[in-house]
C-alpha cells in the first residue's frame, strides 16, 4: 500500500464531475481497482480524515472511504465503521438541515459552517461490487453528503450560506470551538 498525494482547492481533478466505476473492474482480488483502493484507505488514516474520495487523489473515479473512531476529541461525534464506497447516490433527503463544522484535506487550513440534510438513503456498491442501500442520519449522513460532494466537482465551500464564520483552523480553535453551539466535525 502507499500513500497518495492529495489533492488542493485549484486542481481542476476537484471540479470535474467523477466518473463511474464499472463494477466489473472491481472482482479481481489483486486487480488494480483494489490496490488504488487500499492505497485509499492508507492516504485517508495518514492525513488523519474522516472520508477521503478519489478526486481528491487525482483520479476521477466515484469512490470514497470514511471511517471514523469515537474518541474523547469528538466524543458527540458517533463512530463510523470502515466504509468503501463505489458509485453511491444519496436521495430521499431529510425536510431539514443541521450547520456543523466542517474542514477538507483538499482545504486543509479552513473551517466553515455548513448546512447539510439530517438524514438520507444511501445506495452504492461495496468493494466487492455487493450493493448496499441503507437510511443513513447523524454524522455519518453529513460525512456522506461531503464525500459525495467531491464526486460531483464540488466542495464545502459551494454548500456554504454564511461566510461570515469561515476560518483558518488556528482561529477556528481560538474564537470558534467552544462557543459555538454547531456540533465540531472532522471530514475531508
Ligand atoms: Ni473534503
Amino acid at each position: 500500500m502507499s500513500v497518495l498525494k492529495v489533492a488542493k482547492l485549484g486542481n481542476p481533478v476537484l471540479r470535474q464531475v467523477a466518473a463511474e466505476v464499472d463494477l466489473k473492474g472491481l472482482v479481481k482480488p489483486k486487480g488494480e481497482l483494489q490496490k488504488f483502493i487500499d492505497d485509499m484507505i492508507e492516504t485517508m488514516h495518514k492525513e488523519g480524515g474522516v472520508g477521503l474520495a478519489a478526486p481528491q487523489v487525482n483520479r476521477s473515479i466515484k469512490i470514497v472511504v470514511l471511517e471514523y473512531d469515537n474518541n474523547e476529541r469528538y466524543p458527540e461525534e458517533s463512530s463510523i465503521p470502515l466504509t468503501v464506497l463505489v458509485n453511491p447516490v444519496l436521495s430521499d433527503f431529510s425536510g431539514e438541515k443541521v450547520l456543523g463544522w466542517e474542514s477538507c484535506l483538499s482545504l486543509i487550513d479552513f473551517r466553515g459552517l455548513v448546512p447539510r440534510f439530517t438524514s438520507l438513503t444511501l445506495t452504492a456498491y461495496d468493494r466487492q461490487g455487493k450493493k448496499i442501500e441503507k437510511r443513513v442520519e447523524g454524522f455519518e449522513a453529513v460525512v456522506l453528503q461531503h464525500e459525495i460532494d467531491h464526486l460531483e466537482g464540488k466542495v464545502f465551500l459551494d454548500r456554504m450560506e454564511d461566510f461570515s464564520k469561515l476560518s483558518y483552523q488556528e482561529e477556528f480553535e481560538e474564537f470558534w470551538v467552544k462557543k459555538d453551539p454547531a456540533p465540531e466535525s472532522r471530514e475531508s
